[in-house]
């Protein structure tokens, strides 16, 4: 596909009818966690500076952006992770030791795993979670056909909800139980948020457990930020898609084409920020509220931290896990460590 067909297909906003096929299709939250949504929003756009909550980013559209952001030539990521698998996948399996349940929270389209899977036969089982369901069964039954001596069990799951995840160890017997959490995804969580989110996971597992996990680098400002800014525009579109969101959801009549997707380096707090810029002073609404903005504010969507591998190992040590191995790609872009507990 040339770039200038990308770009169209994107600046096209979504027909009706892909919406409303979304929507037939269960593309909508239940209606408890619909409330939880509705809540969470008006709290954060009430609130200064405004916010709004990431986990919705990933419905179905949004997780086809996503993939699609992982395939961009800036968003290095996705490769240098991809590369760093491949290559130490045998000695992450060495480490992980024999017939493991790999439970991989917020697993999406599970191409990461198909790397460590061939180097592990007595893989006890994989149990692949989402809360978008539609993609992740998609996508089992096809890693399923790929891997039939497997045993997959995908599970429409909460990203946050470190319970479930006990509850589905507990149902597959295996010798150790792997949390496997690629992608820069704990850069998603404050530095102190992120430590209580591995010391809750670690808590639930036993001694020689384990988490296997990607950690973004600090590196130049210019890398980083073309990360956070394709020229195709899948990035910003997956920005925005939130709105789309709120605006099937919520009954909001957010215009997107009033916002702009906004991503800096904030080198102080060493993270990306996301944020949706008002392009004009406007008024929407969201389930019967009335809001303003003016031109130039902001909504802050999501942080994206970076570290070096030196102050992920100590916020590690500091949730109770010791660093049993660290990996990075050839330009140190990217790294994967094996966290054991202790
Ligand atoms: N976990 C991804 C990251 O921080 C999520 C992500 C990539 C993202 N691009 C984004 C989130 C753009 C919001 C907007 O790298």
């Amino acid at each position: 596909m040339r770039p200038e067909e990308k770009q169209s297909d994107l600046q096209t906003p979504p027909a009706p009818a892909v919406d409303e096929s979304i929507a037939s299709g269960g593309d909508r939250l239940p209606e408890h966690e619909r409330r939880e949504f509705e809540k969470a929003v008006l709290e954060g756009l009430r609130a200064r500076p405004r916010r709004l909550p990431c986990k919705y980013f990933y419905d179905v559209r949004g997780s086809q952006l996503f993939d699609r952001i992982c395939e961009t030539e800036e968003y290095y990521v996705t490769r240098a992770e991809l590369s760093i698998l491949e290559e130490n996948a045998a000695e992450m399996a060495r480490q992980i030791g024999p017939r493991a349940a790999i439970l991989e929270p917020g697993a999406g389209s599970l191409h990461k795993i198909r790397l460590l899977l061939p180097e592990m036969p007595d893989l006890a089982a994989y149990l692949p979670t989402d809360i978008s369901g539609r993609h992740l069964h998609n996508a089992a039954r096809q890693l399923s056909r790929e891997f039939p001596r497997i045993s997959i069990h995908p599970e429409v799951l909460d990203f946050h909800d470190v319970e479930g995840w006990g509850r589905l160890f507990e149902s597959h017997a295996a010798a150790r139980r792997v949390v496997f959490f690629p992608g820069s995804t704990i850069g998603n969580y404050q530095p102190q948020e992120a430590q209580r989110f591995l010391n809750q996971i670690a808590s639930r597992l036993h001694a020689k457990d384990g988490i296997l996990i990607g950690v973004d680098l600090v590196k130049d400002r210019a890398t980083l930020e073309a990360a956070y800014n394709d020229h195709a525009g899948y990035t910003a579109a997956f920005n925005k898609n939130l709105l789309t969101r709120i605006n099937r959801e919520l009954q909001g009549d957010l215009r997107l084409n009033h916002f702009e997707h906004h991503a800096r380096f904030h080198a102080e707090q060493s993270r990306i920020e996301m944020h949706l810029v008002s392009k004009v002073d406007q008024i929407f609404h969201v389930a019967g509220h009335r809001f303003a903005m003016k031109k130039g504010d902001s909504i802050h969507t999501e942080n994206s931290c970076k570290y070096t591998i030196d102050a992920f190992t100590k916020l590690a040590v500091a949730a109770g896990l010791r660093r049993a191995c660290a990996w990075t790609d050839a330009d140190e872009l990217f790294s994967v460590h094996y966290l054991q507990v202790v």
